[in-house]
């Protein structure tokens, strides 16, 4: 199982939006918010890792949640329960609907696997992330190119198996976006819950990572 935030945080994140909690790793502690930072967490779904990243930001800071599902996005801003600091838009990662160089830090978890055209949403991050900012993501990669038995399987795309790109291919679309990639890590111990997914995640190494870079 992936590593939910911290007991401190948990304390105060809404238990409906844990719950639903759809995350593949942890990766907050790489993205060193502080206090005043405005964030910006993609594919948000019901919010856990937003709420977790307004306790760091604190009200001097703001978190903005994007994502694709309505519904999704109207159980996370039912939870907000007026917090002004946090928002949810709607939109997709391949066209954020925030300005320019507004951000100072993003974070995502399990939702880049999901998308597609990854080049595309690398190049997104990198327009709304202001020079020097930030980027702390958990996601899944495998170890090599999936084959198309893989690649069109929708049980595998919902299981978060069939978009996962090649490591190498992910850092070079991080690379080639102008992202500074400073840490790639494994998440030790998540696991896939059906037999099909743990079967394509030995045989083509697809696993969860966690994952820093910075805007130079
Ligand atoms: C596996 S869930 C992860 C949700 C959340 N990050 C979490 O950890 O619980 C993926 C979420 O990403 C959203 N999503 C997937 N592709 C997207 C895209 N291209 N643009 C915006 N949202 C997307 C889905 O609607 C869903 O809420």
């Amino acid at each position: 199982m992936p590593r939910r935030p911290e007991p401190a945080e948990g304390g105060i994140i809404p238990t409906e939006a844990l719950a639903s909690f759809a995350g593949v790793g942890y990766a907050l502690d790489l993205a060193r918010l502080t206090p005043g930072d405005r964030a910006l967490d993609l594919g948000s779904g019901s919010g856990t890792d937003s709420f977790a990243a307004a306790l760091l930001v604190g009200p001097t800071g703001t978190v903005t949640g994007v994502d694709m599902t309505d519904e999704q996005r109207a159980k996370a801003d039912r939870l907000r329960a007026g917090a002004e600091h946090i928002r949810f838009l709607p939109g997709h990662l391949e066209d954020l609907p925030v300005p320019d160089e507004s951000v100072d830090v993003v974070i995502s978890n399990a939702v880049i696997n999901l998308c597609p055209d990854k080049a595309c949403v690398f190049r997104e991050i990198v327009r709304v992330l202001k020079p020097g900012g930030r980027l702390a993501i958990a996601d899944i990669v495998a170890t090599r190119p999936l084959p198309e038995s893989v690649t069109c399987n929708h049980d595998l795309w919902a299981a978060c198996i069939g978009g996962a790109a090649a490591e190498v291919a992910y850092r070079a679309a991080i690379d080639a976006a102008g992202l500074k990639l400073h840490t790639f890590q494994d998440v030790p111990d998540c696991q896939f819950l059906t037999d099909q997914a743990r079967n394509a995640s030995l045989t083509y190494g697809v696993r969860a990572v966690t994952l820093a870079a910075t805007r130079p």
